[in-house]
């Protein structure tokens, strides 16, 4: 397919078709069947009714963070304008495991479970749109994950970087707005990324930073260097976030989220038709989940460059535990509280090193491959993040140890035949970003 004028049509469409306000609620219950939600007797009633919005629902972290919330007894609401399944058209590219639509798994969730996940289709750029659906929903919380996530996205030319920054920073614009004329008392919960602090040669702290200078002392946003439009575009999303809460008087969390791995959460696994996606290619894949893919596969892991690009990484199961946390014990009105939302930290070539130990396990023998790295990033570095104020809330990290890599490279060879290997070497050179759009119908290398 052809993804001409992809971005610039994109937008219009996020403005024009998605946005036409076709919310569509979702409410089947199936009385027949037996409740089946995972959540523990204890647990199912821990959210207490709390209703929470998910901007960005049927993504990765958001559709498993529904799942998990709507199980525990918080009163869902879905919103997505899909434009993540339509990159995925605009380039070719998608998921190694079959996701099926989003109609469909909320209802299938609500057959199994008994629970009821209310689900507003619409782009949350479209002021009108949100504003209706605070009115209908009345949120209490708000997680918002609907952006464009992907840094390669963000970088394959001047449209995209255009479409990610307004699509990021509008929404989260609006979703303040909204919070605003709204539910004042709505706390918002944010999705930033630990990308946003870039690789500095001093110790990263949890989005504030004590600074002595010329005898004064202040306590100051940390400073940011984001290493694309698409981290870039988090880094204005934070600081309009630090404004609005102190203006408005607003309550907000900001999660500088590390890189999340792993595809199963107790609800995504109870049926195939609620299983999360996982992105393998290189505009969406991410490094753990990647090179899992790629073993399972028989290609060789690509590390880029010299691999000693350090990060934070997390598990999806804490992904969701986070939130929850998050939601639990909102911040005071009139702060942006912030989380480094990341369990451990290990380089590139650490990965590689890990799963290949861990995948004779699983009758696989991966390779590892230096690829000319196509970021203009740091590859040796130092590396010293802050992750404390989720555990001091009682977050208990599941860490990366063999099991989960075993687990993790036994789905993707489950669903092997799916991939195309042609997607996986890198496509999109930070350099060679240009004014050009990319016509081609997708981004093989
Ligand atoms: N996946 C990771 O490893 C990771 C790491 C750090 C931070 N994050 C952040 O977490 C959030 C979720 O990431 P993900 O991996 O689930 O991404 P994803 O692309 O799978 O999900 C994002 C969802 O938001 C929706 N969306 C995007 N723009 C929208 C708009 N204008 N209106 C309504 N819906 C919109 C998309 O359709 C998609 O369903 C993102 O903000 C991302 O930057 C993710």
């Amino acid at each position: 397919m052809a993804a001409s004028s992809a971005s610039s049509s994109m937008m219009k469409t996020s403005r024009r078709a998605l946005v036409r306000r076709t919310r569509s609620h979702v409410t089947t219950r199936c009385a027949t069947t037996a409740p089946a939600s995972p959540a523990t007797l204890s647990a199912k009633n821990e959210g207490k009714g709390k209703r929470v919005m998910i901007v960005g629902g049927d993504g990765y972290c958001g559709w498993a963070t529904s799942l998990h919330l709507s199980a525990r007894g918080y009163k869902v609401a879905i919103v997505d304008n899909l434009c993540r399944r339509s990159f995925d058209d605009q380039l070719g590219l998608n998921s190694l495991t079959p996701i099926v639509g989003i109609h469909e798994r909320v209802r299938t969730w609500g057959e199994l479970t008994g629970n009821d996940i209310e689900l507003m289709v619409g782009d949350v750029t479209d002021y009108e749109f949100l504003g209706e659906s605070f009115k209908s929903f009345e949120p209490e919380a708000i997680v918002h994950f609907g952006e464009q996530r992907s840094a390669p996205y963000s970088m394959l030319d001047r449209s995209r970087a255009v479409f990610t920054q307004y699509n990021n920073v509008i929404g989260t614009i609006n979703c303040l707005y909204a919070i605003k004329e709204f539910a004042p008392d709505c706390h918002l919960v944010k999705l930033g990324t630990m990308g946003e602090y870039g690789t500095p040669n001093i110790d990263i702290e949890e989005g504030y930073i004590t600074i002595e200078h010329n005898g004064r002392t202040d306590t100051l946003p940390y400073p940011k260097q984001g290493g694309s439009f698409y981290h870039l575009s988090k880094v204005h999303d934070s600081h309009n976030i630090h404004f609005a809460a102190k203006a408005w008087n607003i309550a907000c969390t900001d999660l500088n989220q590390g890189v999340v791995y792993g595809i199963s959460t107790e609800e995504t696994m109870i049926d195939e038709r609620l299983i999360n996606r996982l992105d393998y290619d290189s505009v969406f894949g991410t490094a753990l989940n990647r090179f899992v893919i790629q073993a399972a596969v028989g290609h060789p892991m690509t590390v880029y460059g010299k691999g000693g690009q350090t990060r934070g990484f997390l598990d999806i199961r804490d992904t969701v535990q986070c939130l929850q946390i998050a939601i639990d014990n909102p911040a005071s009105k009139g702060e942006m509280r912030v989380f480094n939302q990341f369990t451990e930290q290990f380089s590139v070539n650490e990965l590689a090193e890990i799963i290949t130990k861990a995948a004779p396990k699983v009758g696989l023998s991966p390779e590892v491959i230096n690829v000319p790295n196509p970021r203009t990033e740091l590859e040796e570095h130092y590396y010293n993040a802050k992750n404390t104020n989720l555990k001091d809330l009682g977050m208990q990290p599941h860490l990366l140890g063999d099991n989960i890599i075993e687990t993790l490279l036994q789905y993707a060879v489950q669903y092997k035949d799916r991939c195309d290997k042609t997607l996986i070497m890198p496509s999109v050179s930070w350099k060679e970003s240009g004014s050009k759009v990319v016509t081609h119908g997708n981004v093989k290398a």
